[in-house]
C-alpha cells in the first residue's frame, strides 16, 4: 500500500480543516504535517528563504511518502494562503533543487477542501489538477467536506470514507 501524508493548510491548528484531517488520518492511517507550525516563507526570486523549513519538509515528504493529500480550507473561493505559499515554493525545486524536484514525478496528489457548507465553487480544484500535470504527478481526485458547529455531518463522513477506500487506499 502507498504511504500517504496529509498537508494541513489552515490558518489555525485546531479548526474545521483539522477536524476533517483528524478524522481522515485516523480512518486512513495517514501521517499529518501542519503547515501552521512550520516556518515557510513566500517564494522569493533571490531564494532568500532557502534556509527556512520548506526544503527539509519536502525532502522528508519525498523520501517517506508516495501520496500527498492537500487539506485546505476555502478562503475567498480558493485555497488557503498556507497551501498557496507551499505550492509557490515548489518552484524552488524546479529552479535550484532540481534533483529533489525530479523525484516528485510519479507520486500522487489528492485534495480535500473544507468550509461550513456544501458550496464549493466550480473550478476550485483546477490549480491542483494542473500543478499535478505540470509536475508529472498523478492526480487521484478531490472531495469537498464541511463542518457544522464543530461536527462532521454523517454525509461528509461517508464522502470521506468512500474517498479513502476508492481513491487513496487502493
Ligand atoms: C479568510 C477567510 C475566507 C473565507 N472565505 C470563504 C469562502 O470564500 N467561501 C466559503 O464557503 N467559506 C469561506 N470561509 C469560511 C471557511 O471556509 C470555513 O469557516 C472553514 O470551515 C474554516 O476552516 P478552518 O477552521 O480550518 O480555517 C472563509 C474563512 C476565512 C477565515
Amino acid at each position: 500500500m502507498n504511504k500517504s501524508v496529509i498537508i494541513q493548510g489552515s490558518a489555525r491548528p485546531k479548526g474545521d480543516t483539522n477536524t476533517i484531517v483528524n478524522y481522515m488520518a485516523l480512518k486512513g492511517g495517514f501521517d499529518v504535517i501542519d503547515l501552521y507550525s512550520k516556518n515557510i516563507g513566500h517564494y522569493d526570486y533571490e531564494y532568500k528563504n532557502t534556509n527556512d523549513d520548506f526544503i527539509e519538509i519536502m525532502t522528508s515528504i519525498i523520501k517517506n511518502y508516495d501520496t500527498i493529500i492537500f487539506a485546505t480550507p476555502v478562503y475567498w473561493y480558493t485555497m488557503s494562503g498556507h497551501i498557496k505559499v507551499f505550492f509557490d515554493r515548489i518552484s524552488d525545486l524546479i529552479r535550484i533543487h532540481k534533483a529533489l524536484g525530479r523525484k516528485l514525478r510519479g507520486k500522487n496528489i489528492a485534495m480535500i477542501s473544507t468550509s461550513n457548507s456544501n458550496d464549493l465553487v466550480r473550478g476550485f480544484n483546477m490549480p491542483f489538477v494542473e500543478s499535478a500535470n505540470y509536475l508529472g504527478m498523478n492526480y487521484l481526485g478531490d472531495i469537498h467536506t464541511w463542518v457544522e458547529n464543530n461536527y462532521i455531518p454523517n454525509e461528509v463522513k461517508n464522502i470521506i470514507n468512500d474517498f479513502i477506500e476508492n481513491k487513496l487506499n487502493t
